[in-house]
């Protein structure tokens, strides 16, 4: 749950970057595959038109020629190329023969005439009865990789009397192609432009909703029950936010039952230990109660000498003691949890309270070492509080080692310097599994004259504290409690 909440998606593994970039790059391949298409039928259509063209002039040419070709009149023929003749510049560029490069006409036996255009091209031609004229009208032959060549027959009465050729050059048309296709590009990158925009806007608009669901749902993480997001539209997103917002009321309902349970359940948990802690207390004070009684009972019978003697003196005053020490430790341990924090430098503080009890570790002959960490930062405890806490730890070590030994009290701060470590170590006994389990019972002790309220009171202080007690494990015989105290 933790790990989701802070799992952050990266910008380019988000669903939008995805789809924007899948549908960008269709986009793009499309326009690509759609301009490929559309320039290769531009250039065969202009190729074809161009041929067309060519032909067109060719056979008019051929036509206008039959009548100065049979008064043999040069002078008219030449008056017919002249209109090719025109500087380039000069012509049109949509006139037809604006495409004319050079133009010739043959007379019989293919002797040339006339001939218009660069000397590059004036020359005989070569023996046109060897093409294969089969239906065809014109001859149309490569030249140059922007110029080609058409030649038809000059026809009198189904006679061939001669031949004319021009070439036509494709460098205007090639020119208009050139920007046809600049205007295609263009219109292909302002396409494309577009579709990204939309695809982006788009993306946008389809994922906003999940993002919403994601948002909500952190929301419920951190514990806002109940939080409801938007709802537009009828497609899945729309049913997945309206699925999100039931979902979010059903969890909050739950919610609210466990948390309803869970308080009457604390409630009944707490009658149940105030009950039992009640019958404990009563329980322990009903002992040297009992005994008391009887002493004074005995006191009063027929033939008593109406007074305590010595060892009953001291019996009931034993018992006395006994009930005051049970209700002493009983105030501690119901003591409304009060506490006044100071800043307190722990080394110091757990000398100076392990120090009260060395006289009493001198005569059990117990050896206390010290062993502090340096630059403990300084924590805030209750002073008085936090000595009745280590001294009770300092008294159950003692308590634990009646032919002598070690305390080892030892501090050190955790990796994340977020707490402190207290930990007291004794050689003693040792504590048992089955006694572990009810360490830290109110009333639980092992020993004759314990009230088994020490370690309750010892874990009730840490907790006031935010801290944290446990056992830990040791290898040689003996015991360590450690404390957490938040810095
Ligand atoms: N350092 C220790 N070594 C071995 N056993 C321990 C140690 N500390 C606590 N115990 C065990 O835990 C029991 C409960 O301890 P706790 O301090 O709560 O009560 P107590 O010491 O028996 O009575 P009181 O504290 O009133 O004198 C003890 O009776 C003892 O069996
Ligand atoms: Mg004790």
């Amino acid at each position: 749950m933790e790990s989701v909440a802070r799992f952050k998606t990266r910008w380019y593994l988000s669903l939008a970057f995805k789809v924007s970039v899948t549908s960008i790059l269709l986009i793009l391949f499309l326009i690509f595959v759609l301009s490929l298409f559309f320039f290769n039928h531009i250039e065969k259509e202009s190729e074809a038109e161009l041929r067309k063209r060519g032909v067109y002039l060719a056979m008019a040419l051929s036509h206008q020629a039959v009548e100065p070709l049979l008064y043999e009149d040069l002078f008219a023929l030449y008056r017919l190329l002249d209109v090719f003749k025109i500087k380039k510049e000069e012509k049109a560029p949509e006139s037809e023969e604006g495409i004319v490069e050079y133009a010739a006409v043959y007379g019989r036996e293919e002797k040339l005439l006339a001939f218009v255009g660069k000397d590059l091209y004036r020359k005989e031609l070569e023996d046109p009865s060897g093409f294969d004229w089969s239906g065809k009208e014109a001859l149309i032959l490569p030249k140059t990789s922007i110029i080609f060549e058409v030649i038809t027959p000059i026809v009198v009465n189904t006679m061939q009397v001669g031949y004319v050729r021009i070439g036509i050059t494709r460098a205007y048309h090639l020119k208009q192609v050139r920007s046809l296709k600049r205007e295609l590009w263009g219109m292909a990158a302002f396409l494309t432009m577009l579709g990204v925009l939309v695809s982006l806007l788009m993306t946008r608009r389809y994922i906003l909703p999940l993002l919403h669901v994601i948002r909500g749902a952190k929301n419920i993480g951190k514990g806002k029950w109940g939080t409801q997001i938007q709802v537009k539209g009828r497609d899945e997103t729309a049913e997945l936010a309206g699925t999100f917002n039931e979902m979010s009321v059903k969890l909050k309902e739950a919610f609210e039952r466990v948390q309803r349970t869970q308080e009457k359940l604390i409630r009944s948990e707490k009658l149940n230990a105030i009950g039992k802690f009640s019958a404990n207390l009563a329980h322990e004070l009903k002992n040297p109660l009992t005994s008391i009684k009887l002493c004074i009972q005995a006191m009063n019978e027929p033939g008593s000498s109406g007074v305590l003697d010595m060892e009953e003196r001291e019996m009931v005053l034993n018992d006395v003691q006994r009930m005051d020490e049970i209700i002493s430790r009983f105030l501690v341990y119901a003591a409304p949890p009060r506490i006044h924090l100071s800043p307190v430098d722990i080394n110091a503080f757990l000398e100076e309270v392990t120090g009260k009890y060395r006289p009493r570790m001198e005569t059990a002959r117990i050896r206390l070492k010290f062993f502090p960490a340096v630059d403990l930062p300084l924590v805030f405890v209750d002073r008085r509080k936090m000595e009745e806490a280590v001294g009770n730890l300092c008294l159950n070590a003692i308590q634990a080692m009646p032919d002598g030994g070690e305390i080892r009290i030892r501090t050190s701060i955790n990796g994340s310097e977020e707490d402190v470590e207290i930990d007291i170590e004794d050689t003693g006994e040792g504590i048992d599994e089955t006694i572990r389990e009810h360490l830290f019972e109110p009333f639980y002790t092992t020993r004759k004259k314990g009230t088994g309220l020490g370690l309750s009171i010892v874990y009730q202080i840490i907790q006031e504290h935010g801290g944290e007690i446990s056992l830990k494990d040791k290898k040689e015989k003996g015991t360590i409690f450690s404390i957490l105290l938040p810095v």
